[in-house]
């Protein structure tokens, strides 16, 4: 593997496109190590040379059939944005430089081993790694009650509907998927924000689960004020942040 100022040259190997400016993208790339729910760089160089480089969360589990030299990133075009735009213009192909080093503490060994219901909150392009963490056969195996809460703008940015049924078999029971949409009212599909949705019970009511502080556990990924104001309810709640010398109940992962 030849690296260059920490990062390796892979190819970019599939695209596709969700909405106008959500696409995934496949990479093989022959990097370090990593494990579900991590996250690596992805680097371009721009128009005077100058390298540009973000971090993107994995959306695959690294024990995916494909092998963890084949991965997978799921990303927003932001408007002016300085690297999204540009990777939302790669080609099949193209060259790509990704991170040799994945990092990220958003992991299944992270959690406190009392947990037997884990709630995975996701803003947009953050149900990634939450997807990732659900590829493995640990997760499982290891909890009672998973529920999956992706809150996003429009109905068309619920994306990864294929596999997160083929989840929701697989899991037989166990998962529970529960999509949020803040900007059109669709039947069926709740409407609304997450800290709002978790302070007036909706989000447990709607999945009929209550968390508490003997069995449950919480990430929250995605929107820094998501994660923020969601944390304030948690804590209102009664729920503790976690820290690996005192364990707690929820922990996250702010994407800017
Ligand atoms: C640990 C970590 C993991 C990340 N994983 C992903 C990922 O899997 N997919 C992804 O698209 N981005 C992810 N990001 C964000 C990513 O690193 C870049 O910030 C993003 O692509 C914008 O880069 P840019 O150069 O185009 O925009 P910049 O010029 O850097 O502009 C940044 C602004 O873009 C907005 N923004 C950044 N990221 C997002 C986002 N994901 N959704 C909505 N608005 C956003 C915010 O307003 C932010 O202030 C992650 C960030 C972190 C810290
Ligand atoms: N040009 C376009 O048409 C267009 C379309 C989509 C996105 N974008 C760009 O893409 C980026 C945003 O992408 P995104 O939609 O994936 O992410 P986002 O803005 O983080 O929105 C994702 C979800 O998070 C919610 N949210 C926002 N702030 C919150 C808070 N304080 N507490 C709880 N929930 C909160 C949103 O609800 P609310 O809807 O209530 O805010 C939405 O449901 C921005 O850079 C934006 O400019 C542009």
């Amino acid at each position: 593997m030849l690296t260059l100022n920490g990062f390796v040259k892979g190819e970019v190997t599939d695209y596709k496109q969700w909405t106008d400016n959500e696409f995934s993208i496949t990479v093989k790339a022959d990097i370090g190590p990593y494990v579900a729910g991590q996250f690596t760089k992805l680097a371009l160089q721009d128009e005077n040379g100058e390298w540009l480089r973000r971090a993107y969360s994995f959306v695959n589990s690294p024990n995916h059939a494909l092998g963890r030299k084949c991965m997978e990133f799921l990303i927003i075009d932001v408007p002016n944005g300085g690297l999204s735009p540009k990777l939302a213009k790669v080609n099949i192909g193209d060259d790509i430089y990704v991170g040799d080093k994945p990092s990220g503490f958003m992991t299944l060994a992270e959690i406190p081993s009392n947990a037997t219901n884990l709630w995975l909150l996701s803003t947009g392009t953050a149900i990634g790694p939450f997807l990732s963490i659900l590829g493995e056969s640990e997760t499982q195996q290891r909890f009672e009650k998973i529920i999956l809460v992706h809150a996003v703008r429009t109905k068309q940015e619920l994306v990864y509907q294929a596999l997160i049924e083929k989840l929701l078999q697989q899991y037989n029971g166990k998962l529970v998927y529960l999509p949020i949409v803040s900007r059109e009212q669709h039947p069926g599909i709740m409407s609304g924000r997450i800290p709002q949705l978790l302070k007036d019970s909706s989000l447990m009511n709607a999945v009929k689960i209550s968390p508490n502080k003997q069995n449950s556990f919480f990430y929250l990924c995605g929107n820094p004020a998501m994660v923020h104001d969601t944390r304030d309810v948690l804590i209102e709640l009664g729920f503790e942040k976690h820290l690996r010398r005192s364990p707690g109940h929820f922990s996250f992962e702010n994407y800017w």
